[in-house]
């Protein structure tokens, strides 16, 4: 099944390096002819968008960079979904669970037909992909949320967390992008199209990740934890961040398990320890 990867990112170039058959595509996907190409070109049958503006230093950035964040987060998407649907490809945008806002409707978690009440802008612009892709017979929306990985790197929960000053207490649901990978791989073998939120079992509170990270990782590590309110209000960030709980019954549904949160951060954290390890070693650290 020959896969192309558009986002030459954190998750991007993960995907391109591990899922079977994959490439990784650097062209601009708001670029119309470019995207029908490169999909042509690669004989592509399925086509992963892990393309989109997510903000440096931090995702503040989309407030006041609406224009580039709109096209590619929006209208960038679309052209994917366009293009693939006249190459006949199966498309897996990776959409985001930040799209939801504090405590579910219901217990257990916001369900992937929940509206959503997205704030920030970046969180906006993800919402109105989902709205319009959702719906596509070719086109799966895996939506994640705080991203954990082995590796030390800067859109990594344990790398961002452990890099703060100040960090604000709340539970979420995470994804950790080992077991990421296999769903993605798995949504496109079977074509699924809809929503489906990739998240690990269980959730998490940013001072259980920490204390994990003081055991296995830096015993000598400190911050403070602040309240959710506190971010916005002690000039932390411009815009509130997204903390939710998600559910995942259609991935349940399609017997697509991801490992219960706890096992899978005690797996991770004991690498990024080792990986913390190994770059201490390299020439020039
Ligand atoms: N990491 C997270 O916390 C997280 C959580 C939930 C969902 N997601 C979603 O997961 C996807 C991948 O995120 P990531 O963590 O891998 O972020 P990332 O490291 O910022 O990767 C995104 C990549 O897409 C590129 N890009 C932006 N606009 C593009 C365009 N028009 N054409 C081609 N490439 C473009 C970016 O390049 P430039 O940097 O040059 O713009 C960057 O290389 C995004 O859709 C994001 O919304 C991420």
């Amino acid at each position: 099944m020959s896969t192309l990867v558009f986002g030459a990112g954190f998750l991007g170039r993960r995907f391109a390096r591990e899922l079977p058959l994959a490439t990784l595509s650097t062209v601009d996907i708001t670029d119309r002819d470019a995207v029908a190409a490169a999909i042509r070109g690669a004989r592509a049958e399925v086509v992963i968008n892990a393309a989109g503006k997510t903000g440096r230093p931090n995702v503040d950035w989309c407030e006041t960079h609406r224009g580039p964040t709109w096209r590619s987060n929006v209208l960038g998407a679309l052209e994917l979904a366009e293009a693939c649907e006249a190459a006949g490809a199966h498309l897996v945008h990776v959409g985001s669970g930040c799209v939801f806002y504090g405590p579910s409707p219901s217990p257990g978690g916001w369900r992937e037909d929940d509206p959503a009440n997205p704030i920030s802008y970046y969180s906006r612009s993800k919402y109105a992909a989902d709205l319009l892709l959702a719906p596509l017979p070719h086109v799966a929306v895996v939506r994640i949320r705080m991203p954990v990985d082995a590796a030390v790197h800067p859109r990594n929960l344990i790398t961002k967390l452990a890099g703060y000053a100040q960090v604000v207490d709340v539970e979420n649901s995470v994804t950790v992008v080992d077991d990421l990978v296999g769903v993605v791989a798995a949504l496109a073998a079977r074509r699924a199209s809809g929503v489906f939120h990739a998240t690990n079992p269980g959730t998490l509170r940013h001072r259980d990740l920490l204390a994990l990270y003081r055991q296995v990782v830096d015993p000598s590590h400190r911050c403070e934890l602040i309240g959710e309110g506190e971010l916005v209000a002690r000039g932390l960030a411009a815009a509130p961040r997204s903390n939710c709980v998600l559910a995942s019954p259609r991935l349940d549904g399609l017997g697509l398990a991801m490992r219960p949160v706890g096992v899978a951060l005690a797996d991770v954290m004991s690498r990024y320890a080792a990986d913390l390890r190994a770059r201490a070693h390299q020439p020039g650290a």
